[in-house]
C-alpha cells in the first residue's frame, strides 16, 4: 500500500496535501510517512513470526528520533554504529536491551558507552576490537556479550559500495577462521559469547546470496556449540531491497526473506535478529524541491531544482535512481518532455537524472523524489553552506516538523575565530 498518493489533483503523504507541506516549511524537505514505517515494521514482524526474534532498524538509514520513536513503540530494537546513534536510540526510549552495537570501528570511549547505558550485544568484527572490548568491561566490572560478524564471503549482487560480504571487504572475520577467534572470546574475562552475526551487504535484490550466507552460519552455530560454545543469537544483518523504479520489477517480499531465515536456521533453537534499514525507511520518505529555472541547454533542457546533491546524495555517489513526480498530477494525455534535472551545487555532480521525461514543468512547480528515507538525510552535509533540509513526520491528517532548518545564523556560529585573526 503506498501512501504517497494523488488525492484532487495533488500528490498527498497520508492524508496531507505535499503543497501544504510546502507552503508552511519551504522547500526543499524530506517528509516522512508514520503508516509506511509502520506498515514495513510489521511485514517483518511477521514475516519472522513464530520464531523468536527482533527487529532492530538501522538507524543509519534514518537517524531521526521521531522516525526511531514510531518504531520503537511498535517493540522495534534498533542497530547502531556509532555512539551517536546509540544515544539517538536511548533519545528515543528504546532500552539497552533492545540495541545491538555494530560497526568496524568502535572506539573505547563507545564501548564504555553502551556499557554503561546498557546493550543488547556488540556485533564484533576484529580481534584487536575483542582484545579492546574485553578491557574496557573488565574495567568497568562487567561482561560484554557479543557475537562476532563473520565475513562468509558471498557475493552480494550489488553495487560494489555497499556489498560487504566479500573476503576484500574491511568487515568481519573470515569465518574459516571463526572458531579460533571464537575460542579466544571464550577465554577473555571482559566477553560473554551469545551469538553469531553476518551482514553482506545493501540493497540486494536477489535471496540467494542470504541463502548462502546463512546456511554457513548455520553450519557454523553447529560447530561452535561443538566446541562448547553457548549460541543463542543469531544477528543476520540487514539488506533486503527495495523497488526505486516502480517500472521494474520487485525486489524479494519480507515474506519471502522471513522463510529463507526459517528454513536456514529456523530449526537451531536461536533468537533471530535482524538489521533491515532501507525497507523500512526508504520508500517511506520523500524529497520535496521546486524548480527554480527551467533552462533551455544545447540539445536539452536543465530543471534547476532547490535540492542538489548535498541534500540527497545517493544519485551522484552511487549512480543512484530515484523516482521523481511531480506534486501537482499531471494532466492527461501531455505529453512529457525529457529533463536533465540538476541541483544548484557547483559541481557537474549535481546532477539527479539525465533525460528523465516529465510532465512539462517551470519555475515554482514541486517536484518529489520518491523512496528518499533511507540514507537521503543522515547523508546530508551543508556543502555549499546550504543549511541540512527539515525533516517533517505526517501521520493521518497530522504533520510535524521533526527536525528544523538551521537559521544561517546557527551555522555560521558553529565556526569559531581564533585570536589571533
Ligand atoms: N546492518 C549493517 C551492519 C549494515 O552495515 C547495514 C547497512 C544495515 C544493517 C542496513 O542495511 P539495509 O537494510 O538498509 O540495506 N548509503 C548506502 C547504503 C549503505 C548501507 C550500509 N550498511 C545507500 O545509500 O545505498
Amino acid at each position: 500500500m503506498d501512501h504517497f498518493l494523488y488525492r484532487d489533483g495533488t500528490l498527498h503523504a497520508e492524508d496531507v496535501a505535499i503543497s501544504d507541506i510546502a507552503a508552511a516549511v519551504g522547500t526543499p524537505f524530506y517528509v516522512y510517512s508514520t503508516a509506511t514505517l509502520e506498515r514495513h515494521y510489521r511485514l517483518f514482524e511477521e514475516a519472522l513470526s513464530p520464531l523468536p526474534h527482533l527487529v532492530c532498524f538501522a538507524v543509519k538509514s534514518n537517524g531521526n528520533v521521531a522516525v526511531l520513536k514510531t518504531l520503537a513503540k511498535l517493540g522495534a530494537g534498533m542497530d547502531v554504529v556509532s555512539g551517536g546513534e546509540y544515544l539517538r536510540a536511548k533519545a528515543a526510549g528504546v532500552p539497552g536491551e533492545r540495541i545491538v552495537f555494530s560497526g568496524v570501528g568502535k572506539t573505547r570511549a563507545e564501548m564504555r558507552q553502551a556499557l554503561e547505558g546498557g546493550i543488547r550485544q556488540f556485533n564484533v568484527e576484529s580481534e584487536p576490537e575483542l582484545l579492546a572490548l574485553s578491557e574496557v568491561a573488565a574495567g568497568l566490572g562487567l561482561r560484554a556479550p557479543i557475537a562476532i560478524r563473520v565475513n562468509p564471503d558471498v557475493d552480494a549482487k550489488t553495487h560494489e559500495k555497499i556489498a560487504t560480504g566479500k573476503k576484500e571487504n574491511k568487515f568481519g572475520i573470515p569465518i574459516a577462521r571463526a572458531r579460533e577467534v571464537y575460542a579466544e572470546a571464550a577465554r577473555l574475562p571482559g566477553i560473554e559469547v551469545v551469538g553469531i552475526d553476518v551482514h553482506i551487504g545493501s540493497q540486494l535484490t536477489d535471496l540467494e546470496p542470504f541463502e548462502l550466507a546463512y546456511a554457513k552460519v548455520a553450519e557454523l552455530t553447529r560447530a561452535l556449540r561443538a566446541d562448547g560454545h553457548t549460541i543463542t543469537r543469531l544477528d543476520l544483518g540487514g539488506g533486503l531491497g527495495i523497488p526505486y523504479e516502480r517500472s521494474n520489477s520487485a525486489p524479494p517480499l519480507p515474506v519471502e526473506y522471513g522463510a529463507l531465515i526459517k528454513r536456514t536456521v529456523g530449526d537451531l533453537g536461536c533468537e533471530v535478529e535482524i538489521e533491515p534499514g532501507r525497507l523500512i525507511s526508504g520508500n517511506a520518505g520523500l524529497l520535496v524541491a521546486s524548480v527554480i529555472y527551467l533552462k533551455h541547454g544545447e540539445g536539452r533542457d536543465f530543471l534547476i531544482l532547490d535540492a542538489a546533491m548535498n541534500d540527497l546524495v545517493r544519485p551522484s555517489m552511487y549512480g543512484a535512481h530515484h523516482d521523481i513526480i511531480p506534486v501537482q498530477e499531471p494532466t492527461p494525455g501531455l505529453e512529457p518532455q525529457p529533463y536533465d534535472i540538476v541541483g544548484p551545487v557547483c559541481e557537474t555532480g549535481d546532477t539527479f537524472a539525465k533525460a528523465r521525461p516529465l510532465p512539462p514543468l517551470g519555475p515554482e512547480d514541486l517536484v518529489a523524489f520518491r523512496s528518499a528515507g533511507a540514507y537521503g538525510a543522515v547523508m546530508a552535509s551543508e556543502y555549499n553552506t546550504r543549511p541540512l533540509v527539515p525533516e517533517v513526520l505526517v501521520s493521518g491528517d497530522q504533520f510535524a516538523v521533526i527536525r528544523a532548518r538551521p537559521t544561517f545564523d546557527e551555522i555560521i556560529n558553529r565556526d569559531t575565530i581564533p585570536s589571533w585573526l
